[in-house]
């Protein structure tokens, strides 16, 4: 029992004493050959760093050296607008030859991939990149680095990792645009004397690009570039990875442009609606002016603050200055309409007036002093009869209106002979028949006036009827510039 004992406890220990050599094998080391020579190579790597100083680049003071790079693109993030940058995942390589690292005459591997934790104990490059405005190297369930060591000393250098890239864009024609995104790949410290970098095999050395997949983008073009930076520290290579980007136009055409469309075509269904109905005509003009404000705000919020007029600006403040001016041309029936009544309500009194003088003095004129006094009798005699009565009930001088007062003055002298005068019969027959006919003439006025109030509403229907036609030709042609104009730009 007491021996089980030891043996348990020796096999751990060997255990414990074997995971001990793995972890501190010094470099994890990832051998062609069989495991038989592990010791052995991992004596090639001491060997190696034996005297090795990290903070000398290869060929130090010599020629310069050469780094090839080449890149493949995981994914393409996002792009924000507001922001000005776009987000990246890359896997990124860069290849040179340090001679210090050459162990083909030690040993007949062909090359030693290890962990990226061998990088810190070697050079490696200082690349950075130009525009980057955040990066993070991915580190699940490892840091995503890897050095491949060749036989020669030539040495692949790679990572994996996602950064935010600023790309300055130019939103003129948005979102019928195209943007022109850079990476900048440089070193920071070496220039062109120490450090040429290039791409690897120029075309071929970016790959993935084919597979990106962008929700408002396509990558219509791009192409690796290299040129000459001058810093005052000195001149730099610099590479550059051009992608040109085309926005789609489909989620605008769906989330803007037919919606505002379709409001400004809602705003003439105002021209159809009777002039009359004004709460109905307001409210349409109204709502549609409204829903312009919102479309027009959803889309600035997904903008930065730029002080240029954008595409889409010219596009939504003319669709709101179509709907507005629909709104007004309600204003202008509506007044035009009412003016217009009012005017004749004015003229028809002003009309009747005039034929009621014209109608006094043609009766002045028609007969003798008499038979005017007689026809203003008429109703009068009765209120003096009246007053008669007042008066005898009431014990003389009760309240004598004007009225009253004056009846009594002028009837007595003027009636009283009429009453027997035997012409009077005689003149009385004209007077019904002038009466009928002031009868026809009133109905013929009324008629008139009727159908004169017809092409009132004829003329109002007039600002109507023109708007039906000339608020879709011109949207139309407003239309059709607007595309042309920035699907030509588009193109070139
Ligand atoms: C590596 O392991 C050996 C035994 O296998 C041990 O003697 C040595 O101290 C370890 N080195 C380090 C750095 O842990
Ligand atoms: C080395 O390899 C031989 C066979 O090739 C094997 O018998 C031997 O046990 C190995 N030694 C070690 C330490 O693994
Ligand atoms: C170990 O490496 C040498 C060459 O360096 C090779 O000849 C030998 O066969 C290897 N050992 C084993 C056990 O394979
Ligand atoms: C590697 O092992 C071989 C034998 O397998 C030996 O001859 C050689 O010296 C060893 N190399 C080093 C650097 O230890
Ligand atoms: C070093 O070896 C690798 C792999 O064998 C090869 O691709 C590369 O061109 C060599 N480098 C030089 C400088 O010879
Ligand atoms: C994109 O930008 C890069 C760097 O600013 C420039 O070299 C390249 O000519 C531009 N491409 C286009 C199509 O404008």
């Amino acid at each position: 029992m007491y021996t089980l004992r030891i043996g348990i406890m020796l096999s751990v220990l060997t255990i414990t004493t074997v995971r001990g050599d793995n972890m501190n094998g010094t470099e994890d080391v990832n051998l062609m050959s069989n495991k038989n020579n592990s010791t052995n190579v991992s004596a090639i790597i001491e060997n190696l760093l034996q005297g090795y100083d990290i903070r000398l680049r290869p060929y130090f003071g010599g020629e310069a050296l050469h780094i090839d790079i080449d890149l493949t693109v995981a994914s393409f993030d996002s792009i924000s607008e507001v922001n000005m940058d776009y987000t990246i995942t890359m896997y990124l390589n860069q290849y040179w030859r340090d001679e210090r690292l050459q162990f083909s005459d030690k040993s007949d591997t062909d090359y030693m991939t290890l962990t990226g934790d061998f990088a810190e104990k070697i050079w490696v490059p200082d690349t950075f990149f130009a525009n980057d405005k955040h990066s993070f190297l991915h580190d699940v369930t490892e840091k995503n680095k890897m050095v491949r060591l060749y036989g020669n000393g030539s040495i692949a250098y790679g990572m994996r990792f996602t950064t935010t890239l600023a790309c300055m864009m130019d939103l003129h024609n948005y979102p019928l645009d195209m943007q022109n995104c850079t990476v900048e790949i440089e070193s920071y410290a070496y220039p062109m004397q120490d450090i040429e970098m290039h791409w690897r095999g120029n075309t071929d050395a970016v790959k993935g690009i084919d597979k990106v997949e962008l929700a408002q983008f396509d990558i219509v073009q791009w192409y690796p570039g290299e040129r000459i930076e001058r810093l005052v520290t000195g001149a730099y290579q610099r590479l550059s990875l051009s992608f040109l980007l085309q926005r789609n136009i489909g989620y605008f055409v769906f989330q803007t442009y037919l919606p505002s469309i379709l409001i400004v075509m809602l705003s003439w269904v105002s021209f159809w609606i009777n002039h009359e109905a004004t709460s109905a005509r307001v409210a349409l003009g109204i709502t549609t002016v409204l829903t312009m404000t919102t479309i027009s705000t959803g889309v600035r919020s997904t903008l930065p603050r730029i002080s240029y007029v954008k595409a889409i600006d010219i596009y939504l403040v003319l669709c709101f200055v179509f709907v507005f001016a629909a709104l007004l041309e309600y204003a202008a029936v509506n007044y035009t309409y009412w003016g217009a009544k009012a005017k004749k309500k004015r003229k028809r009194k002003m009309e009747e007036e005039a034929a009621d003088r014209a109608r006094q003095e043609q009766e002045e004129g028609y007969g003798d002093n008499i038979e005017l006094q007689e026809v203003r009798l008429s109703p009068i005699l009765s209120l003096r009869n009246k007053q008669n009565f007042n008066y005898d009930c009431n014990d003389g001088n009760v309240r004598i209106s004007p009225s009253t007062y004056r009846i009594p003055t002028t009837v007595p002298r003027a009636s009283y002979p009429v009453r027997g005068h035997p012409n009077l019969v005689r003149r009385k027959n004209p007077y019904g028949f002038q009466k009928r006919k002031k009868v026809i003439t009133n109905i013929k006025n009324k008629a008139k006036q009727l159908k004169e109030k017809i092409p009132t509403i004829d003329d109002v229907n007039q600002i109507d009827k023109y708007s039906r036609l000339l608020f879709p030709s011109l949207f139309i042609g407003f239309n059709v510039c607007y595309w042309t104009y920035y699907l030509m730009q588009k193109t070139t």
